[in-house]
């Protein structure tokens, strides 16, 4: 794993946002699973810039689902496809042909998970999973307490992920289940970025990654991933022990 901290969040999206786009050119065809969520809009908006800029072509990258919110309509503005389709899809042009995605108003929700792992076998795997940090650490819907062998599946969600996912919803909505990859197949994944930004994260940051790692905070198995970068701004960095040094 290795640490990075930025100044700002900018600076911080800018670096992911050029990992994502490096990728895409030197494999066109890249898998990729990205996270929602207000950490990673900024990097997403900066994808998109420098691909117009540098006609970086993303007709054959492929899209695998990282999570959803089950029972919330794709259609929702804070369904996760909703923003993802805001953020990449449309303005990257990537078609319905490229996406595998959740479907969280699916009747069989064990059947959509299966669908998922199969995709991820026939694709050969994750190039690269962008992730940010929950709250409580969770990332994807695997909560506190998520056993670390899981494939896709269901998850009861946290009280903590129940009560700020709201935030990302204009109505009133119950947010009891999500559907997400496991721990297992995130850490399959060729490359890993963990994000995270602003002084609301700076406990969690310094929970995972100043105490053991366990699945009280799955954030931290990131930190076992050979090829994982964890990206911080200097706010979510300011509780920790050791301050690492701000990229230039
Ligand atoms: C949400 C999403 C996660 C996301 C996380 C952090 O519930 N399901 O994929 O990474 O929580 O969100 P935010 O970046 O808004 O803090």
């Amino acid at each position: 794993m290795r640490l990075s901290v930025f100044k700002t969040h900018d600076e911080l999206s800018r670096s992911a946002a050029g990992h994502i786009i490096q990728l895409v050119i030197a494999k066109p065809n890249a898998v990729l699973c990205l996270a929602t969520g207000n950490t990673p809009g900024l990097t997403y908006k900066h994808v998109v810039e420098l691909a117009k800029k540098d006609q970086v072509d993303f007709s054959r990258a492929r899209i695998i689902s990282l999570d959803e919110w089950v029972d919330i309509p794709r259609t929702n503005p804070g369904s996760c496809y909703s923003f993802l389709h805001e953020h990449i899809f449309a303005p990257l042009e990537i078609h319905h042909e490229q996406i595998n995605f959740f479907n969280g108003q699916a009747v069989d929700l064990i059947a959509e998970c299966q669908q998922i792992d199969k995709k991820i076998h026939e694709v050969d795997g994750i190039d690269l999973m962008v992730l940010g940090i929950g709250m409580n650490g969770h990332i994807g819907f695997n909560e506190p307490g998520v056993s670390n062998n899981l494939k896709a599946h269901v998850a009861e969600l946290d009280d903590a992920t129940r009560v700020v996912g709201k935030k990302y919803f204009s109505g009133e909505v119950e947010l009891k289940r999500g559907i997400t990859l496991g721990i297992s197949q995130i850490l399959a994944a060729k490359k890993i970025i963990m994000l995270a930004n602003g002084s609301s994260k700076s406990d969690i940051v310094k929970r995972t990654l100043e105490e053991e790692i366990s699945n009280f905070i799955p954030a931290s198995f990131v930190l076992n991933h050979p090829n994982s970068f964890i990206f911080l701004d200097e706010l979510a960095a300011e509780k920790l022990s050791q301050r690492p040094s701000v990229n230039p």
